[in-house]
């Protein structure tokens, strides 16, 4: 089979990942030139219409996504020619056989799941009745895969049953982000980075994803998951591997895997003798967000319990029990309503092993911060000497920027579901979460949460705007250390 020959079918077209982020990524792929004329499309979904009227509401998705200087109407009408709408429902066996009746044998299927996870199973069931799966046939799943260990391997083993794992693709989003990838690029390509990346050098390393939104209207789902499991079982442990894992011997998809593998395996087990020292969570209250007055997390519109104690940020002092990190703090957070969204690595180096500068303090400490959205660039902090006639040795901090938007001179930078979308077609595994991954993130991520139940961790509130609740800060004072703020 030529695999140039792909029909990739999107399962809940008409929600809103597709509108978001899906249909976008698909018009972005098509514009740059990258979308194989062998690509053929369709999105299937319950809405009794036509491709006709799917098509004027893809349109108006798209739009609504993207810059208008980018609405290229040529490109819009390429990419619509390779679309059909099928409408199917998910829970009706029979309808499967329009899906079968539009497919081709000769072609290489790809079944992308922008359902909710429940659907995973029977949609896989119904398409294997059917007779649309074949050995070569992959199937794109997206987060949640499960809210534990147990019921992560519930999904896994039901998919498992049709699709062999070299052909599941299970997204975490911020892989596909040009600037986590480029975390590999500065680790591996340099070598002056290289060298000092361990405990004789670093001190500790904070990561921060936080987020200025809200919920978006998904109370009933968020509710359920809170932000530990919503953002930091997988996205912040991500972006912890790419930041701790060893050298792959390759970007092959399975090295590197077998590299992520070994550091979330090696995350020290936070207990309930540890956890109220090395976790923090919290739930916002009103505030102000540029300006705008937003309302507390047990007040939103769609808000079934007032009394909810699920928390919309966490903080975690986490250790990687290894050769390389032994001794090294990694302090992570994450959070909704904060005052600016900003998702950034901060490496903070061990001072001097003496000291032969007068007044020395702790801000003449090197510091590299990596930050991956927005104004996606680097920070070296360094230490110079002032320029003064007057002072015989002072020191001040300097900051060598590099800017990546501006020194790559592009004209955007690509979303993550354009890359991973090409990644799909290619067959190549590499920015997507094997099954053991996840099964170790949740492994760790359920002892957190039974150590916080078991010792009913406080849900600290913070209002709207602000960098998170007071107790965060303690987290990490207590350590004489504090969150880098730019
Ligand atoms: C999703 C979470 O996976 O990531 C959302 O479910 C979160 O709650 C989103 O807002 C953040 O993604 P990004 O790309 O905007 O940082």
């Amino acid at each position: 089979m030529n695999e140039q020959n792909i029909d990739l079918v999107i399962f809940g077209g008409m929600g809103d990942l597709a509108g978001r982020k899906l249909l976008p990524a698909l018009y972005q792929i098509e514009r740059s030139g990258l979308l194989s004329e062998r690509i053929r499309l369709a999105v299937v979904a319950r809405e009794n219409i036509e491709t006709k009227a799917f098509l004027a509401y893809a349109e108006q998705r798209i739009r609504k996504a993207i810059p208008s200087a980018e609405w290229v109407e040529s490109v819009w009408e390429k990419l619509a020619r390779r679309f059909s709408y099928l409408n199917i429902d998910f829970s009706n066996k029979k309808d499967f056989s329009r899906l079968k009746g539009w497919t081709d044998p000769n072609r290489l299927l790809i079944c992308y799941m922008a359902t909710p996870p429940s659907l995973f199973g029977a949609i896989s069931q119904h398409l294997f009745d059917a007779g649309c799966i074949q050995e070569s046939t992959r199937i794109v799943l997206e987060k949640p895969i499960g809210h534990n260990l147990e019921s992560s391997c519930q999904v896994n083993d039901t998919v498992g049953r049709y699709f062999s794992e070299r052909n599941i693709y299970r997204i975490d989003h911020y892989l596909g982000k040009e600037t986590v990838q480029n975390l590999l690029a500065l680790r591996f390509a340099n070598r002056m980075i290289n060298s000092q990346w361990d405990n004789t050098c670093i001190d500790h390393i904070q990561i921060t994803v936080a987020e200025t939104v809200g919920i978006e209207g998904r109370w009933g789902y968020y509710d359920q998951v809170g932000q530990l499991r919503d953002m930091l079982q997988n996205h912040l442990l991500q972006l912890l591997c790419m930041v701790a894992m060893e050298p792959p011997n390759s970007f092959a998809a399975d090295e590197i895997r077998a590299e992520k593998i070994k550091i979330l395996r090696a995350l020290t087990i936070i207990d309930e003798s540890k956890v109220e020292e090395h976790a923090v969570r919290g739930q916002y209250s009103a505030g102000w967000i540029a300006g705008q007055p937003v309302r507390g997390y047990t007040e939103e519109v769609d808000c079934k319990n007032e009394v909810s104690k699920t928390e919309t940020f966490v903080a975690i002092k986490a250790h990687i029990d290894n050769w390389r990190w032994s001794g090294v703090p990694f302090y992570l957070r994450t959070g909704k309503r904060l005052g600016e969204k900003v998702t950034q690595v901060v490496i903070t180096y061990k001072d001097q092993p003496h000291g032969i500068f007068p007044n020395r303090t702790d801000t003449s400490m090197n510091r590299l911060v990596i930050r991956l959205q927005p104004n996606e660039g680097i920070q070296l902090e360094m230490v110079a000497k002032k320029q003064s006639l007057k002072d015989r040795l002072s020191l001040e901090k300097r900051v060598l920027n590099l800017d990546f938007f501006d020194a790559t001179g592009e004209e955007r930078i690509p979303d993550a579901y354009e890359r991973l979308l090409l990644e799909v077609f290619k067959g190549d595994q590499w920015l997507f979460v094997s099954r053991e991954e996840i099964e170790a993130s949740w492994h760790w991520c359920d002892s957190l949460i039974q150590a916080w139940q078991a010792k009913s961790l406080k849900v600290h509130r913070y209002s709207s705007g602000s960098t998170g609740p007071a107790k965060a800060e303690f987290l990490i004072e207590r350590d004489q250390r504090s969150w880098f703020e730019e």
